[in-house]
């Protein structure tokens, strides 16, 4: 892949400074720009990125003023913070952004990636399959439904794929603060010396992603030769219980987890992807299971 133009919204954040420093290493020869408003996002993140960087708010920036035509966006651009509950703010820039980017990406027929979510499925039980059981539990799952269903209306008219990423957890998210991964949060304890604090009985399960497994389904998504919308996980489930016993291993301490009252009473149990159509259509197989991912993570 060469001499294209491609824009990552959102790429001074976690998952966008990841895959803007990928793509910029493994294909060099494209034109790359960075969106960002800076609202979550830290300009550390694209530290050795030798593109352009836009301070804008993707919601309402006319996007031609910038670009005459881009060959592939990859919108990664929202309002993460999970427990913001302003409906308006969150409807207005992640739904908004979302619009304003695919009618940008309709007139400049370009590849649109964007970043979907598996909030999407609130409550629902695991395995969790596009299609089926879309129930979110908050706006910000509300928003990302509402994007997908968007999309769905383009999808013979545009390459546009949207991935809902499950709980990614992987370098460049300290930025987060309490909104990075639940990985990170027992690290940071047990690194302080500290008892990892779980909820009781610490058997909540998670499908974790590590972030360089959703920069590969970015890519391959890039790719595709249809359109459509897929989950992006690893299929496989891990108890908190577990995690603890994984960072263990990974960083030799030897701290045993401190079990809380759970305050949430409708709290997930568990979560897991259905990886078939991401297998079938993206050729999608995670590189890392959550012993692999963590011990890359935590490596230095
Ligand atoms: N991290 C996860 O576990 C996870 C899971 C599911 C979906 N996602 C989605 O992946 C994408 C990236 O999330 P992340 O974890 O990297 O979070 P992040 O907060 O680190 O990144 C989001 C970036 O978007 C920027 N931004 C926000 N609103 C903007 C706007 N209106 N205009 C321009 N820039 C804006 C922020 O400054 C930040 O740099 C988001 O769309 C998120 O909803 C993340």
């Amino acid at each position: 892949m060469k001499n294209k133009k491609i824009l990552v919204t959102g790429g001074a954040g976690f998952i966008g400074s990841n895959l803007t420093l990928t793509l910029q290493e493994k294909f060099p020869d494209n034109e790359y720009f960075v969106m960002d408003d800076f609202s979550s996002g830290d300009y550390k993140n694209l530290l050795g990125f030798k593109g352009e960087v836009i301070s804008e708010d993707v919601s309402c920036v006319n996007l031609s003023d910038y670009f005459k035509k881009l060959d592939v966006i990859f919108h990664q651009a929202a309002v993460t913070d999970t427990t913001v509950f302003d409906q308006d703010l969150m409807m207005k820039k992640n739904v908004g952004g979302f619009k304003n980017v695919l009618q940008f990406a309709l007139a400049s027929k370009a590849k649109l990636i964007y970043a979907s979510s598996a909030a999407v499925y609130g409550h629902s039980n695991p395995p969790m399959i596009v299609g089926q059981s879309e129930m979110p539990a908050n706006i910000y799952g509300f928003s990302k439904l509402v994007t997908d269903n968007m999309a769905r209306k383009y999808f013979k008219d545009l390459h546009i794929v949207g991935l809902r990423y499950f709980n990614v957890y992987g370098p460049k998210e300290k930025h987060k603060g309490k909104m990075a991964s639940q990985i990170w949060q027992l690290y940071l304890q047990m690194k302080a010396g500290k008892n990892p604090r779980l909820f009781k009985d610490g058997q909540q399960a998670r499908d974790q992603v590590y972030v360089k497994d959703v920069v590969s389904a970015n890519i391959l998504a890039m790719g595709s030769s249809e359109s459509g919308i897929f989950n992006v996980g690893t299929g496989q489930t891990t108890t908190f219980n577990k995690i603890v016993e994984i960072l263990k291993t990974a960083t030799g301490d030897n701290l045993n987890p401190e079990y809380i009252n759970n305050p949430y009473e409708h709290y997930q149990e568990n979560t897991q992807a259905d990886l078939s159509q991401t297998q079938e259509k993206l050729n999608y197989y995670p590189a890392y299971n959550i012993e692999q991912g963590i011990k890359d993570y935590f490596k230095t």
